[in-house]
């Protein structure tokens, strides 16, 4: 589906966004273990959430919706039923992965597979560490489909991440959960903390090191879930409103966990006016609201550090950085090119095409020259975060814009039209 957008004169009104969908998926797949019933308010509803909840359903555990709640009825320790189908986790690398570490501790085979872009992303890196604590798990030349095999003897393991990845994180110190003595993750970098948070783990720095720490101890008890807002949703809506002259938005209920708000620093860095004010907690995750308004921005330069908790927003920081004085250059996120599509490659193909200069690096890009076009013809290469950071573009373009593929957006937040336009003049 092509979806066209003019430009937008003027943003102003207030948004409450969908569940974030990092926490979403844990808050279900914790609830799905822990014996009786949970309930969570705000689940996202994007397509991904519903592949996890799709696939715990293959596992047994039955959800119902009663007025504004979801309910899980979980199924305890080593719960789940063995599934007479595969796991299907269309896009959702999440689902795929994190699914994996708490499949790799049951004494019972599955498959897990994916959409076509899923199943070109790589999985050895939660193989690896799953097959150092005796889960057998096979896979298709470390893409799916994976066999996971019951798992006689799982001991626990220290795991120093090779890749700055909460996936990889998460499958550990979820299979962890499944063990008396203590699995343990280090991190030179940081990276989203949701697991860690909604299982209450032990975490501990150690000089420039995150250990982060998991057993039968941190095993799912009932609970109540509150799902912030999504910021990886909200940002776009962010750049739209800094962007745009005389345009003032507020968002309620969104997430501000520190792991997430990077974003939201580095465009305060760049002079954009954005309020912050925390207003709650749930489960540890930290909530509250923004007021943002049009600004003047200016590019700076970006700490290789910070990658890992921008990576989700790159594309639309890229956007943002357009409109900035001065340059914009990213280092050291080879990552962009395995996630839902080949993002370096599908920003420089975008950006290209109204004549910015792209240098292409094999692990980032520089953008410099002017935009040379007043109406953009772009294409979301099947990638909701594509689509939605050249749906922005185009409503900034005095002529407006069109978005090949845009139903891509249904993975995040399939309310992204309705949403914009509630906020538009
Ligand atoms: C996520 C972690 C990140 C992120 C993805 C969601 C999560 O992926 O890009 O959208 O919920 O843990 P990596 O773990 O591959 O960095």
């Amino acid at each position: 589906m092509e979806q066209s957008f003019n430009k937008i004169k003027n943003i102003s009104g207030e948004l409450s966004l969908p569940g974030d969908k990092s926490i979403s998926h844990r808050a279900l797949l914790i609830a799905s273990l822990a014996a009786g019933k949970s309930s969570i308010r705000n689940l996202g509803d994007g397509e991904d959430v519903k592949s996890t909840i799709r696939c715990l359903k293959s596992l047994g555990v039955e959800t119902e919706t009663i007025n504004d709640l979801l309910i899980v009825n979980g199924r305890g320790y080593k719960g789940y039923s063995p599934p007479n189908q595969s796991l299907y986790c269309g896009n959702s690398g999440t689902t795929a992965r994190l699914l994996t570490g708490i499949l790799s501790a049951q004494d019972f085979e599955s498959v897990i597979e994916g959409d076509k872009s899923l199943s070109t992303r790589p999985m050895n890196r939660v193989i690896e560490p799953l097959n150092l604590m005796g889960s057998k798990i096979k896979s298709n030349n470390g893409i799916l489909p994976l066999n996971i095999f019951p798992s006689k003897e799982i001991k626990p393991i220290s795991f120093k991440l090779p890749v700055a990845s909460a996936q990889v994180k998460s499958a550990i110190l979820l299979a962890g959960l499944h063990m008396e003595d203590e699995t343990s993750v280090i991190e030179s970098k940081l990276t989203r903390n949701h697991t860690e948070n909604l299982l209450d783990m032990k975490v501990r720095y150690e000089g420039d090191k995150i250990i982060s720490c998991s057993s039968r101890k941190n095993y799912p008890q009932l609970k109540e879930y509150f799902i912030p807002g999504d910021i990886s949703s909200a940002i776009f809506f962010i750049v739209l409103t800094l962007l745009t002259r005389n345009s003032e938005l507020h968002i309620k209920n969104v997430s501000l966990n520190p792991t997430r708000i990077e974003c939201l620093n580095l465009l305060r860095r760049m002079g954009g006016d954005i309020q912050i004010e925390i207003r709650g907690e749930s489960n540890k995750e930290v909530y509250g609201e923004l007021l943002v308004k049009s600004s003047f921005l200016s590019n700076c330069s970006i700490n290789s550090e910070v990658i890992p908790l921008i990576i989700d927003e790159i594309p639309i920081l890229a956007i943002a950085a357009l409109f900035a004085v001065g340059n914009f250059e990213i280092g050291g996120a080879s990552e962009l090119r395995v996630k839902e599509s080949d993002r370096i490659k599908s920003l420089v193909t975008n950006l290209r095409s109204i004549g910015l200069n792209i240098e292409e690096y094999s692990n980032g890009f520089k953008i410099s020259g002017e935009i040379k076009k007043t109406k953009g013809n772009f294409n979301s290469f099947g990638d909701h975060r594509i689509a939605m950071a050249f749906a922005v573009l185009s409503s900034i373009l005095e002529d407006g814009g069109k978005v090949k593929g845009f139903e891509s957006v249904e993975i995040s937040n399939p309310g992204f039209l309705d949403q914009l336009k509630s906020v538009t003049y």
